[in-house]
């Protein structure tokens, strides 16, 4: 057999391989294998001197095809693996441009507690009142001489009030604390303007509690009318506004007495419990936010005492010609009952899970 026979097998072999490569690098491999200096047709083609002289013509043209031929096809199978790879590539490289540059940022929201506040405020901002603020580091004289608080009033203990450092004579009314009620801030309010006022005081609150239902920092929102023809009257229908506005529109109030020692009479007020029908739930039980009773504590409040109007450093506060109530609410006790919250102090713990649902 010829030499020239071995031609077409080599190229259908080289055929082959280059169909059944699948990446530019297989390919390169069988671009060796086929076509590189120790492969058999370029040997072939580099042999072609040393055959005897009729053969040379034959064998070197045929060769000479055949490695044409493989090389063609090389070129072709390259180019398109080539363009393949890159297709490939683009794909997965692939950016849209027209995407935003980083993932949007979580908006966030206001704390329950602030939420709380400002649906408060909004409540007597409709009835026309407007807010203001008083100090958090207080004069034993506003927290309590001049809210008509006796001088063995317990609140005034070393142990009831977080006095500022250093101490002075608790009974000194110079010495600063933490105020413990924002009730200070009807006489500050008061020294400040004449009557009329209609004005809610909201703020943060210091006692030294931390329970379920307590916590050493808290807030509370005072309310204080001045006027003349004040009333009772005009404090009940003021917080059944206030009742409906926040629990919803068929609550109703009831007034019980009570004892503050800047109001006179005094009150506390309680809401018609909107989680049950007169203390029983919808499925027969006791209702547990009223404890069966039906009403649900809500604040403090009461017709100014005349001996507060008496203590004021400005003129217009004559007990006989005006009077005023005043009230305070626990925004935490708000937004608890209206949430059914049982325990204040995840309030405080700012465990995002807790907060964004509000
Ligand atoms: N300051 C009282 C408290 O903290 C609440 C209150 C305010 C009561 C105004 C009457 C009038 O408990």
């Amino acid at each position: 057999m010829s030499i020239i026979d071995r031609i077409p097998a080599l190229v259908a072999a080289g055929e082959e391989a280059i169909t059944a490569a699948d990446t530019s690098d297989q390919l390169e491999e069988v671009r060796v294998r086929l076509l590189g200096r120790k492969a058999e047709l370029p040997n072939m083609l580099r042999g072609v001197a040393a055959l005897p002289h009729e053969q040379r013509g034959p064998v070197g043209r045929t060769a000479n095809a055949a490695r044409k031929a493989l090389e063609a096809q090389i070129e072709l199978k390259a180019a398109q693996l080539a363009e393949a790879e890159l297709e490939t590539r683009l794909a997965r490289d692939r950016v849209d441009v027209t995407l935003p540059a980083d993932p949007r940022p979580a908006i966030g929201r206001l704390h329950l507690i602030t939420q709380t506040r400002r649906e408060i405020e909004d409540v007597f901002l409709g009835l026309g009142y407007s807010i203001a603020a008083g100090p958090e580091v207080e004069r034993v004289y506003y927290n309590f001489d001049a809210l008509n608080f006796t001088e063995t009033h317990p609140s005034r203990m070393l142990t009831d009030t977080f006095y500022i450092e250093p101490a002075g004579d608790v009974l000194d009314p110079q010495t600063r604390l933490l105020r413990v009620h924002t009730s200070p801030g009807q006489v500050r309010c008061m020294e400040s303007q004449a009557p009329p006022i209609y004005v809610i005081l909201p703020g943060r609150v210091y006692r030294p509690d931390a329970d379920a239902t307590h916590t050493p920092q808290f807030h509370q929102i005072e309310g204080l009318a001045v006027d003349e023809d004040i009333t009772l009257a005009d404090l009940k229908g003021t917080l059944l506004a206030f009742a409906r506005a926040i629990f919803g529109s068929d609550r109703e109030i009831r007034l019980r007495p009570h004892f503050f020692p800047f109001t006179e009479p005094s009150l506390e007020v309680d809401v018609s419990c909107f989680a049950c029908n007169d203390g029983v739930t919808a499925d027969g039980e006791r209702c547990s936010l009223c404890k069966g009773t039906a009403w649900i504590e809500v604040l403090g409040c009461g017709m100014v005492d005349p001996n507060v109007l008496a203590a004021v450093r400005r003129p217009g506060y004559d007990p006989e010609k005006v009077q005023g109530f005043a009230f305070g609410m626990g925004v935490e006790r708000i937004a608890m009952l209206k949430h059914g919250i049982s325990d204040l102090r995840v309030l405080y713990d700012n465990d995002v899970r807790f907060l964004e649902q509000f």
